[in-house]
């Protein structure tokens, strides 16, 4: 009884300390002319702004695509998204989109004429760019093609582990894998053998984007058109992978697609 007693007498006070700084100025800040105090989230005891709320708000929103066009992250956000990409939540993110796609295929009764097709995206889905990111702030500088291109030629990049198991059960439930990117023709043959040395050693086709039939077109028209070629050849798309949605927005997208975290760009 005593406890409960000081319990509240203490609470009162840090009620009482706290609401005319801050939950009262911020409330009116916003024309509520009402105690919002348990309800706001972005700051804490103090009044302090705590940036990992909105933030966090902002990576659902981007992944949700309802945050679209977006050109590079909010400044404020760069150690958020430094800390969740090198941290555990990218990896068990990953894991739980690639886990979700390994028990779809694995449930499958495949016709097992060697025509069925899994798409695997490149960057940040088949590959890691992370080493690259991180030396440039994790999508807060602005995009710099002429880095990230001599990135991409030394071929170093490593797999994204769950992807690359995700690859490896899906090749023995008996698919084939087509890899679909947006890099160009003169970084094919460096990205074989990216793709090869980070354990992706056997593949149906891998499709790089033609700069001429595909001159100014947004990833949506490209991706879509070559995926409607493979379905033309017979071969048909069960499942779809990619960290973007232009990897699985348009048409010929395939029976399920799977989406992986990307909160560093993107691309339409
Ligand atoms: C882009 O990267 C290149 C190669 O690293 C560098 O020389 C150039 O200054 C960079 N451009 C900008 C605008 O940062
Ligand atoms: C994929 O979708 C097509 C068209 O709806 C359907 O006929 C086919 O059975 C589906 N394939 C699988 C493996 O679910
Ligand atoms: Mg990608």
């Amino acid at each position: 009884m005593k406890l409960v007693a000081l319990i509240f007498s203490l609470s009162t006070i840090i009620i009482s300390l706290a609401t005319p700084s801050s939950c009262h100025n911020l409330a009116l800040e916003h024309g509520l002319t009402f105690s919002i105090f348990p309800l706001r989230l972005k700051s804490g005891l103090g009044g302090h702004y705590i940036p990992q709320t909105s933030c966090s708000s902002w990576r659902l929103g981007v992944e949700a695509h309802n945050i679209i066009e977006w050109t590079s992250i909010p400044k404020e956000c760069e150690d958020y998204v430094g800390n969740y990409l090198l941290g555990k939540q990218y990896r068990e993110d990953s894991k739980a989109v690639t886990e979700e796609a390994y028990k779809y295929a694995k449930n499958l009764n495949l016709v097992g004429d060697g025509k069925d097709i899994w798409i695997f995206d490149i960057d940040e889905t088949s590959l890691s760019n992370l080493p690259y990111y991180a030396d440039h702030g994790f999508g807060v500088e602005k995009y710099n093609a002429t880095s990230f291109n001599e990135w991409v030629d030394l071929g170093t990049a490593p797999p994204l582990p769950e992807s690359l198991k995700l690859y490896k059960r899906l090749l023995r439930l008996g698919f084939k894998v087509v890899f679909l990117t947006g890099r160009p023709q003169s970084q094919r043959d460096i990205t074989l053998k990216n793709l090869k040395n980070a354990g992706y050693t056997t593949f149906h086709t891998l499709i790089v984007k033609d700069s001429t039939e595909y001159n100014g077109k947004t990833a949506v028209t490209y991706k879509s058109s070559e995926r409607n070629k493979l379905e033309e050849k017979g071969y048909r798309i069960v499942g779809n992978i990619g960290d973007q949605w232009s990897d699985i927005l348009g048409t010929n997208i395939g029976n399920r697609t799977f989406k992986l975290p990307d909160p560093m760009y993107y691309i339409s």
